[in-house]
């Protein structure tokens, strides 16, 4: 049995269990959360001073109490107790055992509910900028490659199969999209939760004369959570931060693949530079992806942690419960999960190169541009479905004859449709077939270096 005494133990007769304290102990983790309970605190101080719940005197030892304990964290020497449960009451009860009774006024008008989703509404709004800053730089990533390989074609896949030659900057600038939409959900997810719920109390409100607006300002938040109950047991904001995160990791498994794929001899069509890649402990010619790899497998732990979140939230009934307690290891875990594989893959962005000749080269096989005899067949009338069908013979004629659209003679082509002429040379070739996708959005070079422009402007990026 513990022996020391709890800030909650006045209507207790017996001591807690060592096994009960041990479980229900938070601080090994929630300690991360230290600089917020203390901002937190302190601003809660200044406004029940203003409020007249503290004297003058007792806010300045409030203040700098605080300070000391901020101090002693940040150096490592401060000691954490698991009997006191989280870092709210070690951070308290160290007040209190610093400063006395001016220490022990500090909760007025707070419960740990409201300040534990104060805390973690801080910190979710920092990590939200942090992120939003870590997708900025892999989006410059993206762009910096779209401008360096200007005008080099690759293959462009549905289904894992060849389809239709891109531009290497168009495949590039894909994913500055969707990096560039995740910042958007992650800054939307910013402005929702950016709202101070301090105040709130345990469920109820408070019927001390506080001022939450006040706190909320001080606090930069953009104003005060409408409802107590609400606010004391709302989780969707972790949610919805996990979605976004959870979009991120998914986006980034899908470029890890790639990568992984492309790094094979079988594709062969990037360098990922030495430094990013690792050996094998048996086989001496092994450079493998590690990074993607990783990344793409974490991807799993990102998903588990929103799945965690979604299904402590389901069935709890208003307002808190101790269960939510259990939100802080997927949100730290995904944090630093999301945080490192975003760091490291735009680093290894940084050092990527592609091997332009063969990527082009996969682009000479495979009937990349029949859609574009198809497209061309429209152009001289002919149904689309019609010439569809017209294309899908001379690919099977093509089959037969182990080559491509592009070797057969204009003759070969007119006994397939007698409109054919000689420009249809233009259209299969896969140059002119890239750069007729002139549509918006499409991968033609005018296009695509309309893109690339809009894009480095956004990223302040000047040729
Ligand atoms: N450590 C708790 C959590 O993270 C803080 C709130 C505890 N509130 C309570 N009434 N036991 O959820």
């Amino acid at each position: 049995m513990s022996e020391s005494k709890k800030l909650w133990g006045g209507r207790f007769e017996g001591s807690t269990a060592r096994s009960v304290e041990r479980f229900t102990a938070s601080v090994q983790y929630d300690s991360r959360l230290y600089k917020y309970d203390i901002l937190g605190s302190k601003t809660h101080a200044t406004m029940l001073a203003d409020g007249g719940l503290l004297t003058k005197e007792e806010l300045e030892l409030i203040l700098a109490g605080l300070t000391e304990i901020e101090a002693e964290i940040d150096a490592g020497t401060f000691e954490f107790k698991s009997e006191l449960e989280d870092i709210h009451m070690n951070i308290e009860k160290s007040l209190v055992d610093r400063i006395g009774p001016a220490g022990a006024k500090l909760h007025s008008a707070r419960s740990r509910n409201d300040q534990v989703a104060l805390d973690t509404r801080m910190y979710l709004r920092d990590q939200c900028d942090i992120l939003a800053d870590l997708l900025e730089q892999i989006r410059r990533a993206f762009v910096v490659l779209a401008r360096t390989y200007l005008g080099k074609i690759m293959p462009g896949y549905t289904h894992l199969q060849r389809a239709q030659p891109v531009l290497i900057s168009h495949h590039m600038l894909a994913y500055y999209e969707m990096f560039g939409r995740d910042r958007q959900r992650l800054l939307d997810c910013r402005k929702r939760l950016n709202l101070s719920p301090l105040g709130c109390a345990a469920l109820a409100g408070s019927g001390l004369p506080i001022n939450r607006e006040q706190v909320a300002e001080a606090l930069g938040f953009d104003g005060v959570t409408a409802n107590s109950i609400d606010s004391t047991g709302d989780r969707d904001f972790a949610i919805e931060f996990l979605s976004c995160c959870t979009i991120i990791q998914l986006h980034l498994s899908r470029l890890s693949e790639e990568l992984v794929l492309w790094a094979s001899q079988e594709f062969s069509f990037v360098n990922i530079s030495d430094q990013f890649c690792t050996g094998s402990s048996i086989m001496p010619q092994k450079k493998n992806p590690d990074i993607p790899e990783l990344i793409r497998g974490k991807s799993g732990r990102v998903t588990g942690s929103l799945m965690s979140m979604i299904t402590l939230v389901k069935g709890l009934p208003l307002t808190y419960n101790r269960d939510l307690q259990e939100d802080k290891e997927p949100l730290f875990d995904t944090v630093d999960t999301v945080t490192a594989s975003l760091a490291i893959m735009t680093e290894l962005l940084a050092n990527l190169e592609f091997q332009t000749e063969r990527m082009e080269d996969a682009t000479r096989t495979g009937y990349m541009t029949a859609t574009d005899l198809a497209d061309y067949l429209v152009l001289k009338n002919v149904p689309f479905r019609e010439a569809h069908g017209i294309v899908g013979r001379a690919v099977a004629h093509c089959i037969e004859r182990d080559c491509e659209l592009v070797d057969l003679t204009l003759d070969d082509l007119k006994q397939f449709a007698s409109v054919i002429e000689e420009d249809v040379f233009d259209v299969l070739r896969v140059e002119g077939s890239v750069n007729s996708r002139l549509s918006t959005g499409g991968t033609g070079l005018k296009r695509v270096e309309e893109a690339l422009v809009q894009a480095e402007k956004i990223m302040g990026i000047t040729q």
